[in-house]
């Protein structure tokens, strides 16, 4: 990220926050449009719903000292990934690399890594297709390359994700070996209702797709079904 470097360090701030906000609404825009794609073409919507949210100055300062870097406005656009972060919800899995593929064939878009913690979770049961990805904010004297950090995953995962983070936090990383335990076993779970949703919604598709072939067969208008 280029910022001038005649800027005084709380101009290269406010600049840099700004990048990363104006980040976080080019890409909820164009994952919004997505869905509203979708909603017209198919009567379908992939998205559940979206967060975004930018990273406190506390915890950018929190990561770097982590990570053994010196606290500076060039280390935290050099090193920190997630200061601009979007969560996508998705109701299926096949959802997930449906709307990840779409976002990354985007011109604009670069990819510059994925993390697929769906096909490969982690071992604590962690499970979320992750996507780093630049995207072009247009200012007055160019286009200035933004990171953001995308998150999707389905209803079920995010539920565990959140319930997990909470425990994390609480016992500071070293949670009662049987809360982990239980945990993964929640983690299991979270993959049979998600398998048997899909399933389920395979089969209600599959019914209206056979409701409206008969109802064409028979001369009478389809109609719009909503969802
Ligand atoms: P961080 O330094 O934590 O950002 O991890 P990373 O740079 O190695 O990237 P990774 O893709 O593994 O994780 C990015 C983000 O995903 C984290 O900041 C969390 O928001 C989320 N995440 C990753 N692992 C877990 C997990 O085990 N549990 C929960 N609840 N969230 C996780
Ligand atoms: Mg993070």
């Amino acid at each position: 990220m280029n910022i001038p470097e005649s800027y005084n360090q709380l101009d290269q701030w406010t600049t840099v926050m700004f990048l990363y906000n104006s980040a976080l609404k080019a890409i909820s825009t164009k994952i919004e449009i997505l869905n509203n794609e979708f909603i017209h073409l198919y009567n379908y919507n992939p998205i559940e719903h979206i967060k975004s949210r930018l990273k406190t100055p506390e915890s950018i300062v929190k990561k770097l000292k982590r990570n053994g870097r010196e606290v500076t406005i060039a280390n935290m656009t050099e090193y920190l990934s997630d200061i601009a972060g979007i969560r996508i919800i998705c109701s299926f899995t096949s959802d997930i690399y449906r709307i990840a593929d779409l976002i990354a064939r985007q011109s604009d878009i670069t990819v510059l890594y994925v993390k697929d913690y769906i096909s490969r979770p982690k071992p604590n049961g962690y499970k979320s297709y992750h996507m780093v990805v630049t995207v072009p904010i247009y200012l007055s004297e160019g286009p200035v390359d933004t990171r953001v950090e995308i998150q999707i995953r389905t209803i079920a995962m995010d539920f565990w994700a959140s319930l997990e983070h909470k425990i994390y936090y609480k016992f500071e990383g070293n949670a009662p070996a049987n809360l982990e335990a239980e945990l993964k076993a929640c983690a299991d779970m979270v993959d049979m209702l998600d398998a048997k949703m899909f399933s389920l919604n395979q089969a209600i598709m599959k019914i209206s797709e056979e409701q409206r072939a008969g109802r064409e067969h028979s001369g009478q208008p389809s109609g719009g079904e909503a969802e």
